[in-house]
């Protein structure tokens, strides 16, 4: 078989859908095949995911992809996953059936425990050992919240019978034989995800299993982001699963963001900007989290610090499904530019409280600013501007923290093609924003792991040659405009605050 006739694959399971991406030795794409899946709101702030059912639709996608490009799973060299983090599942390690939905990242049913955790020392408790402030957001306490609510699970894990997993480790576990000896395995990005792992030493933290009421033997082992972990049985029995990252970690390996100081941020359900800070974990002291960027095999791990916004993508799709205001998510392009600006509205979309820089689980969603005179198109302004904001307000977290200055920010997801909105984006920090000709950096990332784990690439330095930009937006907002502007939005934020 020549270069040309080998390919690796990248599964990305996102919030809202499973996608299998085929990629050339080149790094192009070769085949696409996506499906959703049921988002399940059993009451206000409980979001569910049915963990067979994205198992059932992860291997359709497969098959769809292998099957559009035409192509065998021996031509395939490897097999990357990149995953929506936090997300929590716990399964019978005989049985292979999750013992209860899966808890879905944007889920805030751990809201009261986390203030019992918290106790006197609040969301500052587990901080120093794993980068992150005490939030509903991380794996950690919906685990917790598991063992508690679901009959006999807590003696069952104990007895090793469980496995706790974020959906990285229900693929690999899935895909490398399920209950004929799966491999039960996360790797360092996810795991830093779930409050359970010390940022230094990369292990699970003994003093916060204790502390949390979590029992080691349900957890995965922790490996790197890019290392064969087994070999796929089923559909692709043979080929080599060889990494796995968060994705927005793969992200950042996708854009290659590898230097200090190079920054990413990827629309998507919500957004999340991160910063790569080098072998170096940066606490936060304004509201970031300190998270694993990527560890490739037995090299040093790479940090990151990530503003995390729970809500941008989301706001448009609320605006489509819940008010019927726009029929699909591009209308909104088209709606906004029929006013000339937000006509004095603002809209904060704290839907599951706001995450960076604030965590406050307290907060819920206003728009602010309204008068008779505000119709859609204003509205419709003002949802596209609270993405921009919400980045702005990261991005001054980011310079005070990392001492580092953003001076480009490369942007990727779903929300690029919105050419309003990054122009705002632009606009509102007053940097250049970059969109590479490869938008689908998640799964171009998760690929270059595993392909780097192979041996289909060599190095970074190969990887970085590939990156093109595609289209730059460049600043074109006077300072007192965007300063008057910020004023506004904060003011709209600060109405958002003890409600819930
Ligand atoms: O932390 C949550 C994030 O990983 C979700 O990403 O793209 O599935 O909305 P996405």
């Amino acid at each position: 078989m020549t270069e040309q006739d080998t390919f690796v694959a990248a599964i990305d399971q996102g919030t809202t859908s499973s996608r299998c991406i085929i990629f050339d030795t080149a790094g192009r794409i070769v085949s696409v095949d996506q499906q959703e899946h049921r988002q399940i709101f059993p009451k206000p702030g409980w979001v569910e995911h049915d963990a067979t059912e994205i198992w059932a639709k992860t291997q359709s996608v497969v098959a769809g992809a292998m099957a559009r490009a035409g192509i065998r799973r021996e031509q395939l060299r490897a097999l990357g996953i990149t995953n929506q983090r936090e997300t929590t599942l716990l399964w019978d390690r005989r049985t292979g059936n999750p013992v209860h939905n899966a808890i879905v990242w944007q889920d805030t049913r751990t809201a009261d425990l986390i203030n019992q955790l918290g106790g006197e020392l609040g969301q500052e408790r587990f901080r120093e050992r794993t980068g992150l402030p005490l939030a509903t957001y991380f794996a950690g306490p919906k685990l917790r919240w598991l063992l508690d609510n679901v009959e006999g699970a807590r003696e069952r894990a104990e007895r090793g019978e469980l496995a706790f997993g974020t959906v990285d480790s229900w693929l690999i576990w899935n895909l490398t034989g399920g209950v004929d000896g799966g491999k039960h395995v996360t790797d360092v990005t996810n795991a830093s995800r779930t409050m359970l792992m010390n940022i230094e030493t990369l292990e699970w933290d003994q003093s916060i299993l204790d502390e949390m009421g979590i029992p080691a033997a349900v957890l995965p082992e922790i490996r790197s982001s890019s290392e064969v972990y087994g070999e796929a049985t089923g559909q692709l029995t043979g080929v080599p699963v060889a990494s796995a990252l968060g994705d927005q970690q793969a992200a950042v390996f996708g854009q290659a963001c590898y230097d200090v100081g190079e920054a990413k941020c990827t629309y998507g359900t919500g957004s999340f900007l991160l910063l790569n800070t080098g072998e170096r974990a940066v606490a936060s002291q304004h509201g970031l989290l300190t998270t694993v960027g990527y560890r490739l095999g037995k090299d040093r791990p790479v940090y990151c610090l990530e503003g995390s916004i729970a809500v941008t993508g989301a706001l448009v799709q609320w605006l489509r499904d819940q008010l019927g205001i726009i029929s699909s998510a591009a209308e909104i392009e088209t709606l906004a530019s029929s006013v000339e600006d937000n006509g004095g509205c603002y809209f904060v979309p704290a839907f599951s409280g706001l995450f960076a820089p604030y965590w406050r689980s307290d907060a819920r969603g206003v728009i602010a600013g309204l008068t008779a005179f505000v119709g859609k198109g204003h509205i419709a302004r003002a949802v596209l501007e609270a993405t921009a904001w919400q980045t702005r307000e990261v991005v001054d977290a980011m310079r005070q923290d990392a001492d580092l200055d953003v001076t480009e920010l490369k942007v990727d997801g779903g929300m690029t093609a919105n050419n309003l909105l990054m122009q705002n984006q632009a606009d509102v920090l007053d940097v250049p924003v970059v969109r590479p000709v490869i938008a689908e950096t998640t799964a171009l990332g998760a690929a270059y792991a595993a392909g780097l784990a192979v041996g289909v690439w060599s190095d970074l330095a190969e990887l970085r040659e590939k990156w093109a930009a595609d289209k730059t937006w460049h600043p074109a907002m006077d300072a007192a405009t965007r300063n008057r502007e910020y004023g506004q939005w904060k003011k709209a934020v600060s109405r958002t605050f003890d409600w819930a």
